[in-house]
């Protein structure tokens, strides 16, 4: 499963894309405007230390300011991904960036339906937002698993993959992996969150303790 970080502040991305462990990176107009920072320089940056897709999201609302921000974005750099929301006029920008050459990523995505018209329309990503769901009482994870079973029984035309979204727990993580989704965007502190566990803590201070004991060094 590839992970990506999602979040607008480059220092972060920075830090994380240093163990080698980050796959690629979203943002989202709430993620910029929190980052106090002019957008188009913040892709750049960003699409600068991460290999991966970098997406990066269009604020016009009709298909043809959709493409035009999109084409502008996509100029940036070969990896940046656009993103489009799931409505009627994002999966027109969506099939024509898409038949250009240009990587898409369709966000909002609540339900199965929504998640075969971005599949039809060409996207390389869907993004399903579990917390969100969550959020008013619905069942996140479910829309995962119903996207999953959906796209799995098109394997030859359905080539779009599971971008899991709005991640905000490591049992969110551990679950999409499960059911077999493709990649799982979270929050810095998440992925942070992710390498704790109190015994490993607990085992590592009793392993160094006793190392101590024997006097010796490895190198
Ligand atoms: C991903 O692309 C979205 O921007 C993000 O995961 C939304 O997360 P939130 O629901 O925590 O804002």
């Amino acid at each position: 499963m590839k992970f990506f970080v999602d979040t607008a502040e480059v220092a972060e991305i920075a830090d994380l894309a240093s163990s080698g462990l980050v796959d690629g990176v979203t943002t989202n107009p709430s993620l910029v405007a929190k980052s106090g920072r002019r957008f188009l320089e913040v892709v750049e940056e960003i699409c600068r230390l991460v290999d991966g897709p970098v997406s990066a999201e269009v604020t016009a609302t009709d298909v043809d300011g959709m493409l035009r921000e999109g084409r502008r974005l996509a100029r940036i750099a070969p990896n940046v991904c656009v993103k489009v929301p799931l409505t009627w006029d994002g999966l027109k920008a969506c099939r024509a960036l898409s038949s250009e050459g240009t990587p898409v990523n369709v966000t909002l995505c609540f339900s199965p339906a929504q998640a075969l018209l971005a599949a039809k329309a060409g996207a390389t990503f869907v993004s399903p937002f579990v917390g969100r769901l969550d959020d008013v009482g619905a069942d996140g994870l479910g829309l995962i698993r119903d996207i999953v079973e959906i796209y799995r029984a098109y394997p030859r035309t359905i080539r779009t993959e599971v971008l899991v979204a709005s991640v905000r727990t490591p049992p969110h993580v551990v679950a999409a992996a499960k059911l077999g989704a493709d990649v799982a965007t979270m929050p810095p502190a998440l992925l942070r969150q992710l390498v704790h566990h109190p015994l490993t803590d607990k085992g590592l201070a009793a392993f160094l303790k006793d190392w101590e004991r024997t006097g010796q060094a490895i190198a």
